[in-house]
This record gives structure tokens, sequence and C-alpha cells, in this order.
């Protein structure tokens, strides 16, 4: 259990969606010891939490009014949307903590339509999968005009994963979740490439693991906190690894990867990227200038 959790608390709570997510919430918040009501789509996932003592809702109005804090856990945000319009009175003078992965601009959308009806919003980024919650490492991160509400809520909130406040702009949440998940899918991507590459000559994905491991934690080390700095003081030029010396040995990526029988697409747009920073004259600048350049403006 998170160090911020209670171990027992007896504030009701309500969750609506018990995908793998929701589930995972539901039995942290009955962990807890709160009296928690669930509700589901499809009814028959309610079972496992019964059995574990939650109260099984037929309707999402009666989760609704059972708690005065609800938690909604859903696909999408065009579901929540759906789902919690037509019971705006009921979830009038009650708060909603929306833990359903979306963007900045939903959230705030969502925000709007609540305080319309005189319900409080507060919109989560979960940074965990569902077998981290309640686990040491997991958090969520928060925001929502009314921090005084987070505040009241957030010993509850707290039996999920540590909570990490990020502001009174509803969309900060979703920012702060969709830009580490940025990096992650980059990220990802990188590795589903490399395995990709050892494996056309027929190497087991296994023997390069433990090198690519150590090979992105060393260049995260570097790159993420040093890029972070140049870009924040506007100082881009550098002495390690400069855009232009990176432009011209770029084409060895795609050109191997045609090579050795892969697809080329996934890396085309960065030698793009980089042919456009050499063009307008960055080529002296390291690759924090590439955050600049992602900048429509
Ligand atoms: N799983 C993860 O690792 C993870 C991590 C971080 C964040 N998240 C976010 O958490 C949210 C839920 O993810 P999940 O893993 O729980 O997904 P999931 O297992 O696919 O569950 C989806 C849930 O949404 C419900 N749902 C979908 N459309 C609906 C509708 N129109 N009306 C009412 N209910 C609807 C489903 O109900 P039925 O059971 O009836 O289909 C189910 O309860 C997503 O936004 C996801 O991005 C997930």
């Amino acid at each position: 259990m998170p160090s911020n959790s209670p171990k027992t608390d007896s504030s009701p709570v309500s969750v609506l969606g018990l995908g793998l997510m929701g589930t995972a919430l539901a039995t942290a918040l009955i962990g807890a010891g709160h009296p928690t009501t669930v509700w589901n789509r499809t009814k028959s996932k309610t079972g496992p939490l019964a059995a574990q003592g939650a109260t099984p809702a037929d309707t999402a109005r009666d989760a609704i009014t059972a708690a005065d804090l609800v938690i909604v856990c859903l696909t999408t945000n065009d579901n929540v949307r759906a789902l919690l319009a037509p019971e705006a009175d009921a979830l009038a003078g009650r708060t909603v903590v929306n833990l359903t992965n979306g963007t900045p601009g939903q959230a705030r959308e969502l925000a709007e339509w609540a305080a319309a009806h005189g319900i409080t919003y507060i919109d989560g980024g979960i940074m965990a999968v569902p077998q981290m919650i309640a686990t040491p490492g997991a958090y969520i991160f928060y925001s929502g005009t009314d921090e005084a509400a987070f505040e009241t809520h957030r010993p509850t909130l707290a039996a999920l994963a540590d909570t990490k406040w990020v502001g009174k702009d509803p969309g900060l949440a979703a920012l702060y979740d969709l830009s580490l998940l940025t990096g992650m899918y980059g990220m990802a991507m990188g590795v589903a490439q490399a395995f990709a590459m050892i494996r056309s000559e027929g190497i087991p994905a296994r023997e390069l693991a433990p090198l690519l491991t150590d090979w992105i934690i060393a260049m995260t080390r570097g790159l993420v906190p040093e890029g972070a700095e140049a870009l924040d003081t506007d100082q881009h030029l550098t002495d390690v690894s400069n855009l232009a010396m990176n432009r011209e040995a770029f084409p060895n990526f795609t050109t191997a990867f045609a090579e050795q029988g892969l697809h080329t697409d996934l890396f085309e747009p960065l030698q793009d990227l980089l042919d456009r920073a050499v063009e307008q004259g960055h080529g002296a600048d390291g690759f924090s200038r590439m955050a600049l350049l992602l900048n429509k403006d």
C-alpha cells in the first residue's frame, strides 16, 4: 500500500467501470476498508468484487447516489460523457474523479460541463498498470479547479496509489500523464525497431535485451536532465553530438533497415526533422533543439 495511504477509512466511494483498471481500483478501495459500491455496463464483472465485500449497483445512478465520491474509469472520455450526461442531477453536489485516459482538452470540457451542473470535477492520470495499483511506485496525477475537494478526498484516493496534485487547470493531469506516456511510447517503438533489427539476422532478442536496457538507461540519464536544462535556458549549442552530424549519419538507419528486410517508415519522419533542423541553421545544436522544432509556432 502506498505510504500516504491510511490502513482503513470508512468514507464511502463508488466506482463506475470495472475493466482491468476499474477492478484494480475497486479492489484497492475495498482492501483499504472503504464501503465501495461498484457498477459496470456488463454486470457480470461486479461478481468478484461483491465477493470481496463491494455492493453491486444495478444502475450507474444507484452507484452515484451511494457516495459523495464517484470514481470513473472507462475506455474513453466519450464513454464518460455519454454515461454521466443523463445523471447530471444525481451527480450535483458530489465529486467525480475521472481516471479515464484522455487529453487536456477533454478534461477541460468535462470540467466545464460538471461546473455547469454543480458537480465537482477532478481529472486524473494513472501512472501504473492494474497490477501496480496499491503497490509502492504507483502514482496518479490529479488536477481540478477545486483543490479543497481534492484534499478532502485525498485520504481515500491514496488507497489507489500515491497522489500527485499538479494544479487547478483540470487539463494538467492529462498533460503530465500524456507527456510521460509520450516518452514511453517513443522508447517502446525504438525498442521494437531494435529487436526487429537484431532478429533480422536470427539473433534472439534476449541477447540484445541486457545491452539495450543498460544503453537506454545510460542515454536517458544524460539526455533527459541535460535536454531539459538546455531547453529551459534556451542554450542548445553542444560539443557532444550535434544535429548536423546526426543528420549525416541518420540515413544509415533507414538504409540498414531496408538492407535487413525491415520497414523504414518509423524512422523516416525523424530524418525529415533532422533535415529541417539543419536547414533552419541549427546544425551545431544538440537534441534539445528538436523539442522546439516540434512546436508549430
Ligand atoms: N490497463 C492499463 O494498464 C491502464 C493504465 C493506465 C490507464 N488506463 C486507462 O484506464 C481506462 C480503463 O482501462 P482498462 O484497462 O480498465 O480497460 P478495459 O479493461 O478495456 O475496460 C474498459 C471499461 O470501460 C467500460 N466501457 C467502455 N465503453 C463503455 C460505455 N460506452 N459505457 C459504459 N462503460 C463502458 C467497459 O465496460 P464493459 O465491461 O461493459 O465492456 C469496462 O468497464 C482507460 O482509459 C485506460 O487508458 C489503463
